[in-house]
């Protein structure tokens, strides 16, 4: 070893020890005679001490060095004259007698502190010099302690960790696939896992039982701040299981790390059907670290001169606790959120539920205060509380107030990041019609698609409605929800040949084209294949989740930006003629 100690280790009780230790220069400054240089590794920061008058050479040296300059110092343990109480190290310093530099550095692009002066495409480049800086090393620590954690859980529960294979055929997840040319097969290409599905699957017609992998998937969708091109997920599956066996193993899993990683005691989580996630929060990931339920208006506001609501097929509304006394400019700017296109509502109505008990709207023409006081005890408002309301278009208008819902709940503090709300979200739809989704290729757009995956069971009391009423069909589906993020999602499987033949049908596959695509897995589940259902959550979504952030960006070691880019390799790129002639690929 090139050193005695790290940088983080040393404390009161090591004084007069000679030590070496290597590291980054972080700072130095100089006062009078002596020379302080903080320096820095993955375990801390230690000051190192010198004097002109304890050796003048040493001291030149010192003042030679900058930042992030590699050194291995050598020398002796002395208590410090100042202390610092914010470093684990700060009552010590090294009285440094050797000296040597490792390695030299220029001067980084951006400041490598807690607080940077880079912005995020400069520390994507450098991201090895981003790595340095102590926050993004802490969040790294933190996916590691949750993938130890996840793994001690699930090896106690009798789960096997099984690779499985990253050049496959393209599985039908929901996004587009990312291919790999095969040389060796001219014309021909690999796929890269949207996840495992279909292999977990045959891993319980393989008899394992118990399945899981932290595991590499490849989407080629939209990119968010929640989603990555290739993120990793916590994926698992079990055999001889109904769908409350699967609700209890990974909720257990999920107390269990935030109990082992963040001391935190969750409780049960509520269970709450797609249904009404979308009638009260108008989503199936509700932030439900609030209330704020929506309130319906159809019959409350009908009937007056109000054209609008009387024209819209829904009137819906929120009630803000305690905002009443927001200002006129405060409910303008709500007005001009919800009317932002990505928002898409043509406007806002807001009544005031003043503190003298009174009621003051934005619709005061058409509606009388004893109106209003109706609308008031629709949303069991007290006085100090604001009506938000939205009308139009169902859909639409569900997805316009939810938007607002959680702007409501940030400009009230209503969302803090240490307080976690976990609950299941249960009884989705095994199908929804789709119109036009961009994230699908065009071959899946004007018909019916899986809302999970295909291989997603349908409840057995709905499978009569499969092929007379599609859109009926409930799924033995469930989603794991943590302050309103998708955390997981899974679901109870089918494995009978027949009802999955009769879902690829249902999805607009031919049975050849089934066959042709999912042959393999049709004709495994002739030989046996057991009951079996499983989940996959978001790793990277969990890791960011745990750390108070909301992109899960700076969870990934390596990450690509928003157009799907890693700009230190600066990758993608072209690849060369030849390459491309021996892949048997032609760029038109
Ligand atoms: P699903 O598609 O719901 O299910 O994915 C599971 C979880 O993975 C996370 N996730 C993502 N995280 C970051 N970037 C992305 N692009 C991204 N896409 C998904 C989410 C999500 O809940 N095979 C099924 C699981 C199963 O049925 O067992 C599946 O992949 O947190």
């Amino acid at each position: 070893m090139l050193r005695t100690h790290t940088c983080g280790e040393l404390r009161l009780t090591d004084l007069n020890k000679q030590v070496t230790l290597c590291g980054w220069v972080h700072k130095s400054r100089e006062l009078g005679g002596m020379t302080f240089i903080d320096l820095r590794d993955r375990f801390g920061i230690t000051q190192l001490a010198f004097n002109l008058d304890w050796d003048k050479n040493m001291c030149e040296l010192a003042r030679k060095v900058s930042r992030e300059y590699v050194l291995q110092i050598t020398g002796t343990v002395i208590e410090r004259q100042s202390k610092n109480k914010n470093n684990p190290t700060g009552e010590i310093e090294i009285k440094v007698t050797g000296f040597k530099i490792l390695n030299e550095a220029i001067i980084p692009p951006f400041t490598l502190e807690d607080e940077t002066d880079g912005g995020d495409e400069l520390r994507m480049k450098y991201r090895y010099l981003d790595l340095r800086r102590s926050v993004v090393r802490k969040n790294l620590e933190l996916r590691h302690r949750l993938a130890i954690e996840t793994r001690n859980y699930l090896d106690k529960k009798q789960f096997l960790e099984v690779e499985t294979p990253v050049l496959i055929k393209s599985t039908p997840e929901g996004a587009r696939d990312f291919v790999v040319p095969s040389r060796m097969n001219q014309g021909q290409f690999y796929a890269l896992p949207q996840s495992p599905q279909t292999f977990k699957q045959l891993l319980m017609v393989g008899g394992f039982d118990r399945y899981y992998q932290i595991v590499k998937c490849f989407r080629d969708e939209d990119l968010r701040a929640d989603r990555q091109p290739e993120f990793t997920q916590i994926d698992c599956e079990m055999s001889f299981v109904e769908q409350e066996d699967i609700l209890n193993t990974f909720e257990g899993l999920m107390k269990y790390l935030f109990k082992s990683v963040k001391g935190i005691d969750v409780p049960d989580f509520p269970r709450m059907s797609y249904a009404n996630a979308m009638k009260y929060y108008g989503n199936d990931k509700p932030d439900t670290r609030f209330e704020m339920k929506f309130v319906e208006l159809n019959d409350v506001v009908k009937g007056k001169d109000f054209k609008v609501f009387n024209d819209a097929p829904l009137v819906v509304g929120i009630c803000a606790k305690g905002a009443a006394e927001y200002t006129r400019k405060q409910l303008d700017e709500l007005t001009e959120f919800v009317k932002r296109p990505q928002i898409g509502a043509t406007g806002l109505v807001y009544a005031r539920y003043n503190n003298d008990g009174t009621i003051k709207s934005s619709v005061d023409k058409f509606y009388t205060e004893e109106d209003l006081k109706k609308w008031a005890a629709a949303f069991d408002a007290k006085p100090g509380d604001l009506l938000l309301i939205l009308a139009g278009d169902e859909e639409k208008t569900r997805k316009a107030l939810s938007e607002l819902r959680l702007e409501m709940g940030n400009r009230l503090g209503l969302r803090d990041k240490n307080t976690f709300s976990c609950l299941w979200v249960l009884d989705f739809p095994l199908l929804e019609w789709n119109e036009g989704d961009p994230n699908l290729p065009e071959s899946m757009r004007g018909r019916w698609v899986a809302k999970h995956h295909p291989f997603t069971s349908p409840k057995p009391e709905d499978i009569e409605k499969l092929k007379s009423s599609p859109g009926e069909v409930r799924a033995n589906a469930y989603d794991m929800v943590i302050n309103g993020v998708e955390i997981g999602g899974g679901s109870i499987r089918i494995y009978n040949k027949n009802l999955q033949a009769t879902m690829f049908e249902v999805l607009g596959f031919s049975k050849e084209e089934a066959q042709k695509q999912f042959g393999f897995l049709m004709n495994a589940f002739e030989f046996g294949a057991p009951p079996h259902g499983g989940i996959a959550l978001g790793f990277d979504r969990l890791c960011s989740l745990f750390g108070g952030a909301d992109s899960i960006r700076d969870f990934i070691a390596f990450p690509k930006n928003n157009s799907g880019r890693d700009m230190m390799i600066d990758s993608p790129s072209e690849i060369s003629e030849e390459q491309l002639k021996e892949l048997g690929v032609k760029l038109s």
